[in-house]
């Protein structure tokens, strides 16, 4: 029934081969899923979501930001908590991005990694589709982004490290209203034209529906092709899991998530957490996707990371989960 629903669109790819089956879920709790918690989270809380996230299966963690303290404080800690993944986890198989900006991101970033004695193997750079929002979060233009971005890119290459590049208000800027798709498409080539190996789409209000998804992407798979773009939802208006699935049947196979929907930007105001990992897997599972993702696992650290940080879980499929499983340690 999948084959036959998603055959009747014409920019909808078929699900042949196993690896279209697979969705990759780039979990970013601890960095954009903690980054607008006002109270400090230990690193020690932080490294214990780190170990839970990867025991659950998740093959990405984006695990902190290399930013400014004064700009995000909750991401201070990062010169701390970043050697301490690497020499724990790197070489087994799972990604830990982290955000970099800037050079001065990017060199806190190779700090770590000499200090662990392991490579860096993935940073992340992040630009606006808007200019309002731009200025708010970065205090840069575009094109000033896209020239801090291109010199942290050619500083990656020498150390063999990969960039990702976030692309935010793509449906929408708190600042400037609404975009319009085909200068978002523009924008996103020109990450992967600087050397980003994939670019991740953010609505990061939360606003679109999925025929937002849809227009936007027609214009973005006309200049890239579609196993380099990701899409990264808010759930501000309830739509987060049905704009992944339009994105998946359109053939994006990178999604980004928090546990227990954690999130919110500091420079968004009114916008939600991010969509729940668990309410994605839970509902890639049902239509027989797969993740690698132990679903068990998944909404005992929803429940888990909301009770630390005193808040409601904002996944309904993890928390519908978790009580009816048998409970394992929170
Ligand atoms: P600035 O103030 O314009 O930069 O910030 P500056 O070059 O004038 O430097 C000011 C101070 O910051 C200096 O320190 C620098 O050394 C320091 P001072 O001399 O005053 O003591 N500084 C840094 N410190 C640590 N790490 C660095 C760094 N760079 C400069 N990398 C900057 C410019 C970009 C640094 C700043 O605006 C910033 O850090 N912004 C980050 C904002 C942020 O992290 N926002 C949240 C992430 S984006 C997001 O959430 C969206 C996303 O999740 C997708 C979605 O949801 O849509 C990705
Ligand atoms: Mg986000």
């Amino acid at each position: 029934m999948l084959r036959t629903a998603l055959r009747t669109r014409s920019f909808v790819r078929p699900l042949s081969t196993n690896a279209d089956k697979f969705v990759r879920i780039v979990d970013v709790s601890p960095r954009d899923g903690l980054q607008n918690e006002k109270a400090m989270v230990s690193t020690e809380t932080k490294l214990e979501l780190i170990d839970r996230l990867t025991d659950a299966g998740l093959k990405t963690i984006e695990v902190t930001s290399f930013v400014s303290p004064k700009w995000v404080p909750q991401m201070g800690d990062a010169k701390e908590l970043y050697p301490q993944v690497l020499k724990k986890y790197s070489g087994n198989g799972v990604t830990y991005p982290v955000l970099t900006p800037n050079l001065k991101g990017l060199q806190g970033a190779l700090e770590s990694a000499k200090q662990a004695g392991k490579p860096l193997e993935e940073v992340a750079i992040f630009g606006a589709a808007s200019e309002g929002f731009s200025m708010k979060n970065t205090n840069r233009t575009i094109d000033q982004g896209f020239e801090a971005f291109q010199q942290v890119v050619d500083e990656a290459r020498k150390h063999n490290t990969r960039v990702r590049a976030y692309l935010s208000t793509v449906i929408a800027c708190p600042y400037d209203g609404f975009m319009d798709p085909k200068r978002v498409a523009e924008l996103a080539k020109r990450y992967l034209d600087m050397g980003c190996y994939e670019v991740s789409l953010g609505d990061t209000i939360g606003v679109g529906t999925p025929s937002h998804v849809e227009a936007l992407l027609e214009q973005v798979f006309k200049h890239i092709p579609t196993e380099k773009v990701a899409y990264h939802a808010h759930d501000t208006y309830g739509q987060g899991v049905a704009n992944i699935l339009k994105a998946v049947e359109m053939g994006v196979r990178v999604v980004d998530s928090c546990v227990g929907g954690l999130g919110g930007c500091p420079y968004a105001k009114g916008a939600t957490g991010n969509v729940s990992t668990e309410d994605v897997v839970y509902a890639l599972h049902g239509m027989g996707y797969e993740t690698g993702i132990d679903m068990d696992k998944l909404s005992s650290i929803g429940e888990w990371i909301s009770k630390e940080l005193n808040r409601a879980n904002g996944s309904r499929a993890g928390k519908a989960h978790f009580t009816k499983m048998d409970k394992p340690k929170l």
